[in-house]
């Protein structure tokens, strides 16, 4: 069985709107609809658990009085990082054993073929992420902000969601996490890589399943819907 969990407890701080992100408009749906919309409708997914800010959990379940939610397993609110509530949705997965697909809801953009790759490469390692590659040069820098190191640009990617797992690895990595009270991972690859449970596979995701973070990314995420 195939599970997806959908992450929506963040609030938008960056973004600084009336609302978090994710119950914003874009291109006449909420931006959790797109991922939420596609899930629904793809036969490689069985049942979804959503994730929500606390105080927006009612905002959602009134968002699902009017939509499709024949898969949806769990709604549940999320915790204070990224890490806490993937966590949870994880928890809520009712099962053993299986695959596990994580997303982030502020990606609304994601596509079936990035979804199935994502799957697929589960094939070849129990943990996979959706990447793509840098077009700017990216550095690392020191304390003072001064330039440290270049490293290769060949070498590296910019991570994305979707995320797949198998999902006894995964609930592994995140116990792991929590017993060393680590709550800071910015994306669940990493907890896979930093408690050396497997291989990571890399597979293409897309530049234009781009993560809502500014006002311009908005703009651009609009514009990218009209070409369609
Ligand atoms: N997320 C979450 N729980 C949190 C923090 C983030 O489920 N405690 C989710 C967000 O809803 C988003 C994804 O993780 O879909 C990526 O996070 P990010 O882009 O940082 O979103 P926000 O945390 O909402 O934005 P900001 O950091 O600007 O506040
Ligand atoms: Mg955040």
């Amino acid at each position: 069985m195939t599970w997806a969990v959908l992450l929506a407890s963040g609030k938008g701080e960056r973004l600084g709107a009336e609302l978090p992100k994710q119950f914003l408009e874009l291109g006449g749906r909420l931006v959790i609809e797109h991922s939420l919309d596609l899930f629904q409708a793809l036969p490689e997914i069985d049942a979804v658990v959503i994730v929500v800010h606390p105080q927006y959990l009612a905002r959602l379940e009134e968002l699902l009085g009017r939509c499709s939610r024949a898969k949806i397993s769990a709604v549940l609110p999320g915790g204070a990082t990224r890490q806490q509530s993937a966590a949870l949705g994880l928890q809520a997965i009712n099962a053993t054993s299986g695959r596990v697909l994580i997303h982030d809801s502020a990606r609304p953009l994601v596509t079936a073929q990035i979804v199935r790759s994502c799957l697929a490469g589960l094939e070849q390692a129990p943990a996979v992420t959706a990447t793509i590659e840098s077009s700017d040069t990216i550095i690392e820098i020191d304390n003072d902000g001064f330039l440290q190191a270049l490293p290769d640009r060949s070498r590296l990617r910019r991570v994305q969601t979707p995320q797949a797992f198998d999902l006894e690895l995964i609930r592994r990595a995140h116990a792991l996490a929590a017993k060393e009270n680590y709550h800071a991972a910015g994306d669940d690859c990493g907890l896979v890589l930093r408690y050396g449970l497997g291989r990571v596979l890399v597979v293409p995701g897309e530049p234009a399943n781009l993560k809502l973070t500014t006002r311009e990314d908005f703009l651009l995420a609009s514009a990218l819907l009209n070409r369609e």
